[in-house]
């Protein structure tokens, strides 16, 4: 990958001289200073030396691929620096990313019908509506998945007129093992898995519950009041790959689970997909509420602000590693042009990207955000 930024570079650099990228500094003192307020301002603290002195090396290294990432998106997208940098692009996609996946596809009644019907608004956003929870932190676990259902079922709740409410995400991650053996999926908790399959494993499992009474503590680093999570019952590990060796069954679903809390009402009957076309997934999204999508998400780890639109080269849509809620769209006018976009959702705290969002091009299939688009369905009480 860095091989491709590099060419881009040089292409920027050659032909597009006017445009001013803030730039990091990378000689060794400068960045040393810099890694020092930045581990203030995101309280990092190492066990040794010998891990920081490492950690500061992916900082530097992170650096230049900060200032190289905004001299090829020459500013449309801006990069910047934030509680990922001590991770190595490789560190980021074994911790954070899921492994690599295409998209599934379902049978043909799955998926729902556009009447294509109504002209579209030329913006939408539920996040003003009030049916999008806070955006959360999924910290150095693949559960991002959980994150991407969980944020669907919330909107279909509060868009049913009942109080917004967080879910557990943690209820998914130790406790769905759903599989889908012909497709060769599963759920495998901190390592990945489908919204599709969360959906299911609510089915199954009858409820949720909230997120105060079964918080969230995978991936969270070891620290007081986090977890190492434990193999969901049905766990697959032909599919999944081994589970983390070390299990305390006290931080179980079998020991944590409590169904008598479970959310009165809430209660998942089915589930659908929508078709590749993007003005069907925003029809849908205004008819149904936030959606559950899926994307490659390589590039993002130092998004700060814009529109991504990435050259399909550098995004390959059928490398799917991260799942995030779709919440809205609309058109943005600059001095590049007018330009269509999603707007996501993101598990990666608040401080990231534009206040834990980003936005990304509408219309041209970008990185496969419109390949596995999914929602769950609740029953109407
Ligand atoms: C959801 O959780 C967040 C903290 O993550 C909290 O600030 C918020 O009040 C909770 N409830 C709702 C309805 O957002
Ligand atoms: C796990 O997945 C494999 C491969 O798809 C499948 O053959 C096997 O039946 C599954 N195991 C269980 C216990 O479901
Ligand atoms: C298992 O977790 C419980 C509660 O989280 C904790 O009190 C206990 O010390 C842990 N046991 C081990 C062996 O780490
Ligand atoms: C998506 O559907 C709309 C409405 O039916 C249609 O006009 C448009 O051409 C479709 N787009 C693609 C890329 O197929």
């Amino acid at each position: 990958m860095s091989f491709r930024i590099l060419a881009l570079c040089l292409f920027c650099a050659t032909f597009s001289p006017l445009i001013r990228c803030e730039k990091y500094p990378e000689d060794a003192e400068s960045a040393l200073h810099l890694f020092q307020s930045w581990k203030r301002e995101h309280n990092k603290e190492y066990q040794s030396h010998v891990i920081e002195q490492s950690k500061f090396k992916v900082f530097l290294e992170n650096l230049k691929v900060i200032n190289e990432l905004n001299v090829m998106f020459k500013g449309k997208t801006t990069f910047g620096l934030n509680h990922l940098a001590d991770l190595s692009q490789k560190e980021f996609s074994k911790t954070v990313l899921m492994p690599k996946r295409r998209a599934p596809v379902f049978e043909r009644e799955r998926y729902l019908r556009s009447s294509h019907s109504a002209a579209l608004p030329d913006s939408f956003d539920w996040t003003g509506q009030k049916k999008v929870t806070p955006v959360k932190d999924q910290g150095a676990a693949g559960s991002c998945w959980a994150f991407s259902a969980i944020g669907n079922i919330e909107g279909l709740w509060a868009v049913m007129g009942k109080p917004l409410t967080n879910f557990s995400v943690e209820q998914i991650v130790d406790c769905d093992g759903m599989e889908d053996v012909p497709k060769g999926e599963a759920d495998c908790g901190v390592f990945g898995g489908w919204p599709f399959l969360a959906y299911q494993y609510v089915m199954k499992a009858g409820g949720l519950e909230t997120w105060e009474d079964y918080w969230y503590c995978s991936g969270l680093g070891g620290a007081p009041g986090t977890c190492a999570a434990c193999p969901a019952p049905g766990y697959n590990t032909t599919l999944c790959g081994p589970p983390i060796p070390y299990c305390n069954m006290s931080q179980s679903c079998v020991t944590k689970l409590d169904v008598s809390k479970f959310h009165p009402g809430l209660n998942v009957v089915s589930w659908k997909a929508i078709d590749e076309n993007e003005t069907s997934i925003a029809e849908q999204l205004i008819k149904i509420g936030p959606l559950s999508v899926a994307l490659n998400a390589e590039l993002l780890q130092f998004y700060h602000h814009g529109i991504f639109d990435p050259p399909s080269f550098a995004c390959n849509p059928k490398s799917l590693d991260h799942g995030v809620l779709i919440v809205g769209f609309g058109s943005e006018k600059s001095i590049f042009g007018t330009k269509d976009y999603w707007k996501v959702k993101n598990s990666w705290g608040p401080k990231w990207g534009e206040n834990g969002y980003f936005r990304i091009l509408r219309g041209q299939g970008k990185c496969g955000i419109n390949t596995a688009v999914t929602t769950a369905v609740l029953a109407k009480n």
